[in-house]
């Protein structure tokens, strides 16, 4: 039976006081990354209830130019909802886009009725609409929400925003946190600062994905965070852009990555770079160890996710850290991160063979899962209880970011080597040619649960599929 154990802390937890909780950053050192928040309309402290409402604002992104964006109750990301594991979370999305739209809670274990996925678990909100979310959220982690209507040109154009799932027991000795939602947006290359059409460039932007050219972080460009150095600090990462693949780097710095997609790793890692595909989280701490008064660029670094994703790009700035002119201040001990994770247990698993596709040269292009564009897929029968064994191969040469709605996922091996660490995943990337077996219990909540690629543009040309669970 799958457990999701509680979070086995070492550490300085207990010694947790008052005064080790409280920061010492100067009061504004965030105040350019700071995200607007959801509103509460439920005075009961387990229910968090709140209105979204979808439509078309103009923002200023770029300095002097204004931009009509796609948002959430007209910000951009949308507002952060944050709740406690176990609470309930009622949502009313209101629809004053010119399209339909929908809202998928991406991550997050619900109800299928719940998912967001029009057509198969919900009608599609029509203009002038409105659906009510309502479902409680079981697992800690840092998730997000975007819609599941036409996607790759809802979320291209802003629709998307973080949703973070405390768990009470974790210490604020991790480090002074940041919700930090990566995205991206493809602008007019005349200047108007209009956002480019969703099809721009056709059947081989499709292919390749289209990555915009503006780089947002929280939707800002380039924002500037003032903190004090010495203090660590705890990222709590989400890729939101439909294509873009982010690779981050700080010069002379290196992050501990103490969890992913779902939750916190059964252990640590350290990295001198952290990799997010699209629809991916990591949850980092950063032991800043630059001088006061400096300056140091927070880096994309190009990625490769197949031809033209490397050549000829070159690394850009997503926003710049300043420490602050006072004395640099150590912060408390830093605790081991640590999970107890069980291995899922595959001995009775039904293997699966899933083959990322393209259409034939020749043929109209598509994308597909074993040949068949998601709309003419056949979706894969599975009994509630059953445990998939799912091997993942790529037969497109660019790289796709698998995502399963539902459920979460362990990654067994890419191209037979293991991940480093154990931990429950949504989303993977499947490299160029490479093969990833992943293992997942399908074990509660029947209905229809949608998996596809989180390039959005590949998932929208019929990258995707449907797995029918059914009860007993
Ligand atoms: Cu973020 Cu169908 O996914
Ligand atoms: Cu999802
Ligand atoms: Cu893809």
């Amino acid at each position: 039976m799958l457990a999701l154990c509680p979070l086995l802390l070492l550490g300085a937890c207990s010694a947790q006081t008052a005064e080790s909780q409280r920061t010492t950053q100067p009061a504004d050192w965030d105040a350019e990354l700071r995200l607007p928040e959801a509103v509460d309309e439920d005075p009961d402290p387990h229910v968090f209830e709140t209105t979204l409402i979808a439509k078309v604002v103009n923002l200023e992104l770029v300095p002097g130019k204004l931009t009509a964006v796609w948002t959430y109750n007209g910000v951009l990301p949308g507002p952060l909802i944050r709740v406690r594991q176990g609470d309930r979370l009622r949502v009313h999305l209101k629809n004053e886009l010119p399209e339909a739209t929908t809202i998928h809670w991406h991550g997050i274990r619900l109800p299928n009725a719940m998912d967001g996925v029009p057509g198969d678990t919900q009608p599609a909100v029509e203009p002038g609409g409105s659906f009510d979310y309502d479902f409680v959220l079981p697992d800690a982690g840092t998730f997000w929400y975007h819609p599941h209507a036409d996607s790759a040109a809802q979320v291209g154009y802003g629709l998307y925003g973080p949703l973070l799932v405390d768990d009470p027991s974790e210490p604020a000795e991790l480090g002074d946190e940041l919700v930090l939602v990566l995205s991206d947006m493809l602008l007019d290359p005349r200047g108007s600062g209009q956002q480019q059409p969703a099809d721009a460039g056709g059947d081989l932007e499709t292919l390749f994905g289209r990555e915009g050219d503006t780089l947002l972080v929280n939707g800002k460009l380039n924002p500037t965070l003032r903190p004090r150095a010495g203090r660590r600090q705890r990222w709590r990462l989400i890729n939101a852009a439909k294509t873009r693949y982010y690779q981050l780097a700080l010069q002379g710095q290196s992050f501990t990555r103490i969890g992913g997609d779902d939750g916190l790793s059964a252990a640590p890692q350290e990295l001198d770079r952290v990799v997010l595909t699209p629809g991916q989280r990591a949850d980092v701490m950063l032991e800043l160890a630059m001088p006061s008064a400096s300056t140091l660029p927070v880096r994309w670094v190009p990625y490769d996710r197949g031809y033209g994703s490397v050549e000829y790009r070159s690394e850009e700035t997503l926003f710049t850290l300043q420490t602050s002119a006072l004395a640099a201040e150590s912060s408390p001990a830093r605790p081991v991160v640590s999970r107890e994770l069980a291995a899922v247990d595959i001995t009775q698993a039904t293997a699966q063979r899933i083959e990322l596709t393209q259409s034939p040269a020749g043929t109209p292009f598509s994308l597909g899962i074993n040949g068949v564009p998601g709309a003419e897929a056949q979706p894969i029968q599975v009994s509630v209880g059953d445990t998939q064994l799912w091997t993942v191969h790529n037969n497109v040469p660019w790289a796709h970011p698998f995502h399963v709605h539902g459920f979460f996922f362990q990654v067994l091996d890419v191209n037979g080597v293991p991940p480093p660490v154990l931990e429950w995943r949504d989303t993977v990337d499947v490299p160029v040619d490479a093969t990833v077996r992943l293992a997942i219990q399908f074990n509660e909540r029947p209905g229809m649960w949608m998996f596809h690629c989180h390039i959005l543009d590949h998932a929208d040309a019929g990258m995707m599929g449907m797995v029918h669970l059914h009860a007993h």
